[in-house]
């Protein structure tokens, strides 16, 4: 009796523990052609918590977050969002159980300004709407706002896309992402081609994103970024995840072991 009430605690517990996160993966395969690009990962991402996912190119980081946006289809495995498993097509998918990425590439549209970037798809319409009439000024208004809130500070928003600068555009693309009041925001190399102050203006907008109770997760190769925004890294090696460490746990040269080493060093320090 005594043996099965300890069962049946330890069978709560871990339910507990599971519900806790707010997306769990377990066992997630992906293949292309020849190329094995996820090759059975599990991974948790708590809410509100910055996730770092790193690793050397061809790791599998970007095609293990586009598993996770809709945007690839798994082979294998499962993805449960607060304890319910789901299945994306396509980044709709995604986006309905408030899953948000932000690509490499960012895809913005140069020639529009900006209000029309951070509306793209969904663009405001006057009344009657089946004139089709876009709503500029509601939409500008609405823009400033989705600025306001994240603190991004653009001299003029009816720039065209095309004028701004890298960390100018990143912070659209961010806010973008940000304005369909996702729980958890992707982000595939937000920084990697961003000047030093640019940066300093997308980790603090990851921050404050942070403080309203979204999840990150966060691919990059700038290392020493990871120690100003992220709680938690995951090191991905050829497909696998070979460690996970909380961020008081490690530093820099563990990472790069990590990420260079791959399963060697991962079975030696993993906790
Ligand atoms: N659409 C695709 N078609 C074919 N191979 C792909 C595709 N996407 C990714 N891969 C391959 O999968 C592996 C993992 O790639 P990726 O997830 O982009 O790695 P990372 O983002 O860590 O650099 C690589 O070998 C890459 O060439
Ligand atoms: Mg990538």
């Amino acid at each position: 009796m005594a043996s099965q009430d300890l069962l049946s605690k330890e069978v709560a517990q871990a339910t507990f523990n599971q519900s806790k996160s707010r997306i769990s993966v377990r066992g997630i395969k992906k293949r292309f052609g020849a190329v094995e690009a996820l090759r059975g990962v599990d991974l948790d991402i708590y809410p509100g918590e910055c996730l770092g996912l790193v690793g050397d190119n061809a790791a599998g980081k970007s095609t293990f977050t586009k598993m996770l946006s809709g945007a690839y289809v798994p082979d294998e495995g499962e993805i449960k969002i607060d304890g319910r498993e789901v299945r994306f097509e396509t980044p709709n998918d995604a986006r309905e159980h408030r899953i948000e990425m932000v690509y490499q590439d960012l895809s913005l549209c140069d020639t529009i300004d900006i209000p029309g970037n951070l509306f793209l798809g969904r663009e405001l319409r006057k009344s009657p709407e089946f004139l089709g009439f876009l709503n500029k000024s509601e939409m500008r208004k609405s823009a400033q706002e989705m600025l306001d809130k994240l603190q991004i500070r653009i001299p003029n928003i009816n720039s065209k896309v095309a004028m701004l600068s890298g960390g100018q555009r990143q912070a659209i693309a961010i806010a973008r992402a940000a304005a369909f009041n996702p729980d958890v925001l992707i982000m595939d190399e937000p920084t990697s081609a961003l000047a030093v102050a640019e940066v300093d203006a997308v980790l603090d907008l990851i921050n404050r994103l942070k403080e309203t109770g979204v999840s990150i997760i966060l691919i990059t190769h700038r290392l020493q970024d990871l120690f100003r925004v992220c709680d938690r890294i995951a090191v991905m090696y050829e497909g696998t995840k070979v460690a996970e460490r909380n961020i008081h746990e490690t530093d820099l040269e563990d990472l790069v072991q990590l990420i260079v080493g791959g399963h060697a060093h991962a079975n030696t320090k993993q906790k």
